[in-house]
């Protein structure tokens, strides 16, 4: 089951008056459920409908995802790249990359991702781009780790979105309730809002999404 904050009913509802999935995510959907260890991890209909929404409003040229899973991100991130865009994703385990290319291929994207395997703090700067989007969805301890090692690589005007940075709700329980990763995600928010070189706005959508807009250098 997908990892939300809303009212089942109100995800629900939210869900139907949202395009439907391509024959290749939904398949992909399908798929991680049947087959893949945390199915919870992967993007869905919704959030999924929201990046793709987000690609296609900002044309990207170059995008950066961190956490790429079985793919389900990377394909929606993907859908908006200019004619000679590009997305870059990053995932530590490799036993998912053949599953991966199987649907970047279906969603006919194959040639438009490069998938990286190993330690994304290791990866990243190795990856010699600028970066009009960002998306971090992995290990929930370094987002604050990869939030400063991919801003010299976003310019003035990209973006920066964090995947589950209201972890189930769990931020706004009292410190000692708070789950290590809860803190890891509340310390992220907090170093974003003390951040004066972005402007950043926390969707409450899904798992929670902050999104940040770099102002200046
Ligand atoms: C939440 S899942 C990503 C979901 C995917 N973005 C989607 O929406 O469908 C997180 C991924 O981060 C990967 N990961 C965890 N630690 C990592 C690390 N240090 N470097 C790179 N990837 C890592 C995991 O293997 C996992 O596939």
């Amino acid at each position: 089951m997908t990892q939300v904050l809303l009212p089942i009913e109100i995800d629900r509802y939210a869900e139907k008056y949202t395009t439907a999935e391509s024959e290749a995510l939904a398949a992909l959907n399908r798929e991680t459920h049947i087959k893949v260890e945390l199915p919870v991890m992967l993007s869905g209909k919704l959030q999924g409908g929201f990046l793709s929404m987000i690609s296609h409003m900002l044309k990207p040229k170059m995008v950066l995802e961190i956490g790429t899973y079985t793919g389900y991100s990377a394909i929606c991130l993907a859908q908006g790249l200019t004619d000679e865009g590009h997305l870059h994703t990053i995932d530590i385990n490799e036993e998912l990359q053949d599953m991966c290319f199987r649907y970047f291929c279906k969603a006919g994207l194959e040639k438009k991702i490069t998938q990286h395997i190993g330690k994304a703090a290791e990866i990243i700067p190795d990856i010699n781009e600028q970066f009009d989007l960002v998306f971090i969805d992995a290990d929930k301890q370094n987002y604050h780790l990869y939030y400063d090692m991919v801003f010299d690589k976003v310019p003035v005007g990209g973006f920066i979105l964090a995947d589950n940075v209201l972890y189930n709700g769990e931020v706004v329980l009292p410190d000692a309730e708070q789950s290590k990763n809860a803190k890891a995600m509340h310390a992220f928010n907090e170093k974003v809002k003390a951040d004066n070189r972005v402007e950043h706005v926390l969707l409450p959508v899904r798992d929670g999404i902050m999104m940040v807009r770099k102002i200046k250098n």
